[in-house]
Order: C-alpha cells, then structure tokens, then sequence
C-alpha cells in the first residue's frame, strides 16, 4: 500500500492547468457501449477509475486503446451483458453501464456495484427509472437481472434529481422511437457534457443542465472525438490547498462557471478571486476566517464532493463555524483523523462543528474515501510537522498524482511504500 508524505509549511504558489472531470470521464465512457463506431476522448486522467471502467469496457467485449493523452474505445465487438462481479465492487460508475448496454442487448446483468464507503449509496432510483421505460427486473442470488425486450420511451420523475440515475435514463433512452422526459433530473454541469457528447454522436438530447431532460430517440449514434469537460472539484481541491497555506495560484482550463458555489466559500473565508471564463487566480490570506455555515446540496447548490476539503479549512481558520451534509449520510469519517492533527471538530448526525485553531500538527492519517484522503492532505500542507497519509490508492481514484501536482506548485509531498 502506498501513503502521502506531506511537509507542513510550504506556501502554494504558481500556476497549474486543470485534468478532465472524472466524473464526465466516466459516464462518456459508459456512452461508448451506445455505439459500435470508436469513441475517443481526447485528454483523460491518469486516474484508477478510468483504469477499472477500461477494464469492465474490456470484459464485456470493448477495445480499450490508450491514445496520447486520452484513449479510443471501440464498441464493435461487445459480447457480453454480464458485468464483472469483482469490478463493479470497486467502482460506482460501473452502474452507468446498465443504460448503454440495455440499449445494446436489450438484456444485462449486475450486481450492487462499490466505490467510496460514503453512505448507503443505493441504486434504487436507477432501476426505477429504467422501469418507466419497460425494463422489467428481478433480483436473484445478489445478481440484478434487467430484461429490456419490451423496452420503450417513457416519463420519469426521479424523487431526488440523482446525477448517476439522471444519466443512466439518458444513455437508456437514447435508441427508443419516441421521446423520454425525465423531470426532476440532476442538475449537474457533467450531465451538460454527456448530452453535449452524446448530440454530437447523433442523439437527440436536450434539456441538460435544467431538471426537465428530453430523449427523443434515433436509430442509430456514431463515433466521436471528444474532450471532456474539466474538473470542477479537482480545481477546488487546488484552490483549497493554495487557500489553507497562505498560497497564490493560477489554474488555467478551470470551469470557472461551474465553481460559483465553492469560489464564493472562499471568498467568505478572506481569499481573493479573481475569474475569467477558463482562468482564475486566488490570493489566500495568511489565515483564513471561519465561514458561517456551508450546507451541501445537489448543483447548483454547494457540491459534496467539495465539503470535506472545506472542512479541512475550517479546521485552520479563525472562529467557528458549520457544515451540514445533505448529499450523503457518512461524509464525516475523517473527522477523527483531524481532531488527530489538532482540530476542534464536533460530529453529531449530518452536522459538523468547527472551532479553527492557530496551529494543527502532523500525523499519521487514514484516507478512508477518495474526497477525504485529499482533506488529509490539505490538512498536512498547513500541519507542522510531517503527516503521513495511508492508503494513497483511494485517492489515486479521482487524483492523477495529487503529489506531483502539489509539488509542481512547491508544496512538499511525497509517494512512499507504507
Ligand atoms: C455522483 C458523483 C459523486 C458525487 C455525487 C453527488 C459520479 C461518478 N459521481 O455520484 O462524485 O458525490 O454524484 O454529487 O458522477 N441515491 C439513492 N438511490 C439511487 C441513487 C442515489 O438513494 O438510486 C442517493 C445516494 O445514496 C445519495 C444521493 O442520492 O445520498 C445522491 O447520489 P447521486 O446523485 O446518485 O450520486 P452518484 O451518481 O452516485
């Protein structure tokens, strides 16, 4: 197992250009399965995510071919309906397969799939949402069996707008005579790009980015070449490390418009922004003041995936303050790690309180999911001291090499054998 070995006290400076969204990678790759022609995204992660869904894309028949930066998949020869057991366990996303490859087969097999153990996570509102478009489904044996011979377009209201759900039904939708509407759908930029993709592979989508979605379906979608959108949290997990140190970046190819939210928490905390459409700078105080209260909620609300880092910060700033976590039941696990290092955290339920302290203390630190190992991190660069962060590969899943990215902006992290 490899752990993070973070120098305390080094101001962020510099300037560093933004990876691709994991979270659009994804899902685009799932499209893939909706054509037999080659997809191509152009400028993909080195990610282990992208590494498993390649090799879910791989067992089920796809050709996986890496391409400079990005990587080419190739659909043709898909065979198999039966997504791998072991796999789906480790990644979430491979749910997103269950849309494209019922389109495909009219038939597929599943199991619950894995990912961060974050919350109960179920896929509930996936399958309900494939039922509305005549997918019948039973459950034997731990196996989800989903028979989509008499499947047709339909009209869902998902009862929470969920972003893996919403894109499922894009993606199922997309090959059946007549028009889907899906209302309360997520709202996320991500689900901008899959339409925006997927239009340009001849679907007709439109409506994403607002919470009512139409699928008119077509024939047939052809190939693409594609370069997914970039990485909102990734950039805020930049933004946050230059934030806690003091620091002063520049991040180039930022979804500067997708980061209102987070960028308007850092301003509350004293940092100085300053936004283009694909550019922004931040400018940290030495200290950062505690922001009243952060709630998180699906976009265009503050995003989840962005509150254990903000979390992190408050722990260092000046005052108190407090964050409620709507999104998730279990995005609290790191707490007690920080309190290691020296914070004021005080869990109860969905609700966080924070009292900042002046000074917090390196140690040695559990990444128990992937957002939260990068909290750790942050922590550490404002710690005195070293902190050591195991089990790096978690958050290898969503970070391509957060060390390197940290040092490019001369922080001191290091990747050793733990
Ligand atoms: C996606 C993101 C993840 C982010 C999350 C919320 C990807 C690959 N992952 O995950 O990084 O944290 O959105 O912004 O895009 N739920 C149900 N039943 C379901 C589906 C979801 O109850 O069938 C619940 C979940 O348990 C959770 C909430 O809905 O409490 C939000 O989940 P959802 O929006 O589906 O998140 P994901 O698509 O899994």
């Amino acid at each position: 197992m490899e752990a993070f070995i973070v120098e305390g006290g080094y101001r962020l400076e510099g300037s560093l250009r933004v990876d691709s969204a994991k979270n659009a990678v994804l899902p685009l790759m799932a499209a893939s399965v909706l054509t037999p022609e080659e997809v191509t995204l152009t400028d993909v992660p080195d990610i282990a995510d992208r590494h498993s869904m390649a090799e879910i894309l791989s067992i089920l028949g796809a050709k996986v071919t890496p391409t400079g930066r990005g990587l080419t998949i190739s659909s043709g020869g898909l065979h198999n309906w039966e997504m791998p057991d072991r796999l789906s366990k480790r990644i979430r996303s491979s749910i997103f397969l269950l849309g494209p490859i019922l389109s495909r087969f009219r038939r597929a097999t599943v199991t619950y799939p894995g990912g961060c153990e974050i919350g109960l996570r179920p896929i509930d509102l996936h399958l309900n949402g494939l039922r509305c478009l005549g997918v019948s489904i039973h459950e034997e044996g731990g196996l989800i069996h989903c028979d989509g011979t008499r499947m047709h377009a339909g009209e869902i209201h998902f009862d929470y707008p969920s972003v893996g759900a919403t894109e499922n039904v894009m993606m199922a939708a997309a090959l059946l005579p007549g028009e889907t509407v899906i209302h309360n759908a997520a709202r996320e930029p991500e689900i901008v790009d899959l339409q925006q993709m997927m239009n340009r592979m001849g679907a007709k989508v439109r409506g994403a980015g607002g919470q009512t979605i139409c699928v008119e379906g077509v024939k047939a979608l052809h190939g693409v070449t594609w370069k997914p959108m970039p990485d909102r949290i990734v950039a805020g997990t930049l933004l946050a490390a230059a934030a806690i140190t003091g620091g002063e970046i520049e991040l180039t190819d930022a979804p500067v418009s997708d980061m209102v939210a987070v960028n308007a928490k850092l301003r509350e905390m004293g940092c100085v922004l300053h936004e283009e459409p694909h550019r922004l700078t931040l400018t940290a105080p030495r200290r950062l003041t505690a922001f009243a209260q952060l709630q998180t909620q699906p976009h265009p609300g503050f995003p989840t995936d962005m509150q254990v880092q903000m979390l992190a910060l408050l722990c260092a700033s000046e005052g108190t303050g407090v964050v409620v976590e709507n999104v998730f039941e279990n995005r609290f696990t790191h707490a007690g790690d920080l309190n290691r290092m020296g914070a004021h955290i005080l869990c109860s339920g969905r609700t966080a309180v924070v009292r900042g302290v002046e000074t917090l203390y390196g140690a040695r630190v559990t990444a128990r999911d992937l957002r939260g190992g990068a909290a750790l991190v942050l922590a550490g660069l404002r710690a005195q001291g070293v902190t050591q962060v195991d089990r790096a590969d978690l958050i290898d899943r969503g970070y391509d090499h957060l060390e390197k990215q940290l040092c490019a902006l001369g922080g001191k992290v290091t990747r050793i054998e733990a």
